[in-house]
């Protein structure tokens, strides 16, 4: 279930979203019958435990409301307050995030009277702890603007930890965290899974749908990848123009269809015993032809090349240039070694594994390949998707993550900017240059074209 379900002004509930969602019987604070989600209802007894032990009791007001009740509730405040007192406050039937079972009103208890009015200063107390159990206050005070409603200290939403708590730390509202946030993760992709498969595991987890990955990585292979979320997708692009290194793992005296040994073994050979794999390797420091393995999904004439090879079609296969920028070799024993290699993006480790056993008059296969650095981010600074699901990671911001001169602008800049218009180059930009607020906010990147600044991506 996605429990960052978007339901808002613009949004209404989907007419089937009842079927796949556990409603949890229960009473409120006047004893009447009320429904909450299984999930929340579960965090909400955690947060209303944990608000005891700091001497805060909290009651449940409303939970889930059924189409017709948000209709009454609306015409009855209408008919009491006045339409525009009534859109700021209360949602139209169908439109209420109520109907998602997933948001709470709750009360607290003063002077052994619920009550949810006044008493800024204890839900304000409250605030501070809710993501730690899954919830966001959904309508705070300052993002009116944005949620369309005003302040409710009451109404708090249950989205699960980890948006929760991104959410909180970044001041977002779920509006924000949904459509205008993004940052790139620093991923340890673990073995025996798929790059696609990493990326919807993240997507799941943030209960994001934009999310996009740099440098597929086999799912033999492990190692740095770069997962970017929301916003960020955007420059993804930029992401893989990186050097990359590996440490990969070979075995000789055997080739395979893929060169590595997941692949059908389809010629085998003796190892000389005078090969010397330390200067083999070495003599590849250098920028040469590589032919693009036929297990890759590089396409010629339209086509994937492991298609080709899957209808066993004959096929020319491309050659691209590639730079082995340094090689060294780690550990040797008797048919196998390992070697850690810096190399320009493009470069197929196990098609220079495949090269390196011709060089070596034998057969060289891929047994393991770890990526250890992608641009300047090495191994030691990804997290593990373990990291990921115990809510303990770091997002990374598109800024960060890119190399390029940062300018914060003045208001007049930012309107500009923010309507993409094309700008004098009075800063000497090469290639491109980030743009940002004086809040620190990214507004775009621009690049040079002849002696101006135009937009490359908008942020806004
Ligand atoms: N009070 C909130 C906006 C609702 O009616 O859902
Ligand atoms: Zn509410």
């Amino acid at each position: 279930m996605n429990y960052c379900v978007l339901v808002n002004r613009d949004n209404k509930i989907k007419d089937n979203y009842l079927d796949k969602v556990k409603l949890i019987n229960t009473k409120n604070i006047d004893d009447e019958e009320i429904k909450v989600e299984e999930n929340t209802y579960k965090a909400y007894l955690e947060l209303k435990e944990f608000l005891e032990s700091i001497n805060i009791t909290i009651g449940l007001n409303e939970g889930y409301r059924e189409v017709s009740y948000q209709e009454e509730l609306f015409n009855r405040f209408t008919i009491d307050k006045g339409i525009e007192y009534t859109i700021t406050h209360v949602a139209e039937p169908r439109f209420s995030e109520h109907h998602t079972a997933l948001a709470l009103d709750i009360s607290i208890l003063i002077d052994k009277e619920y009550t949810d009015e006044d008493h800024f200063e204890v839900f304000e107390e409250i605030h501070k702890h809710l993501h730690k159990f899954g919830f966001i206050l959904r309508y705070p005070k300052g993002k009116e603007i944005i949620t369309k409603y005003s302040y409710e200290p009451w109404h708090i939403r249950y989205v699960g930890k980890i948006p929760a708590k991104i959410i909180y730390e970044n001041n977002l509202t779920l509006e924000e965290y949904l459509t205008s946030f993004g940052g790139v993760l620093y991923i340890n992709k673990p073995k025996n899974i798929t790059s696609f498969d990493v990326v919807n595991k993240i997507s799941h987890i943030l209960g994001i749908k934009k999310v996009g990955h740099t440098g597929t990585l086999d799912p033999m292979a492990t190692g740095v990848m770069l997962v970017a979320f929301g916003k960020a997708t955007k420059i993804v692009e930029l992401l893989t123009f990186n050097d990359k290194e590996y440490i990969a793992g070979v075995e000789l005296g055997y080739k395979t269809d893929t060169y590595d040994n997941t692949g059908k073994v389809i010629n085998r050979c003796e190892i000389r015993n005078d090969i010397n794999i330390k200067e083999t390797l070495n003599s590849y420091k250098k920028t040469y032809l590589q032919e693009v393995p036929i297990y890759s999904a590089v396409k010629v004439n339209g086509k994937k090349l492991y298609e080709y090879a899957r209808e066993e079609k004959s096929i020319e296969l491309p050659k691209k240039e590639v730079t082995i920028k340094e090689i060294e070799l780690l550990e040797e024993d008797n048919n196998t070694f390992k070697f850690k290699a810096l190399v320009s993006k493009g470069t197929y480790i196990r098609s220079l594994i495949n090269d390196i056993g011709i060089s070596l008059n034998t057969y060289a296969t891929m047994t393991s390949l770890e990526r250890i650095k992608q641009g300047n981010i090495t191994i030691d600074e990804t997290n593990t998707l373990e990291d990921i699901e115990n809510n303990n990671f770091i997002i990374h911001k598109i800024e960060e993550v890119l190399p390029y001169k940062e300018i914060i602008v003045d208001d007049d800049l930012e309107k500009k900017i923010s309507n993409g218009v094309k700008l004098d180059n009075i800063y000497e930009i090469e290639d491109k240059v980030i743009f940002k607020n004086k809040d620190n906010k990214l507004l775009g990147i621009y690049e040079k074209q002849e002696d101006s600044l135009v937009v490359w991506k908008n942020f806004i």
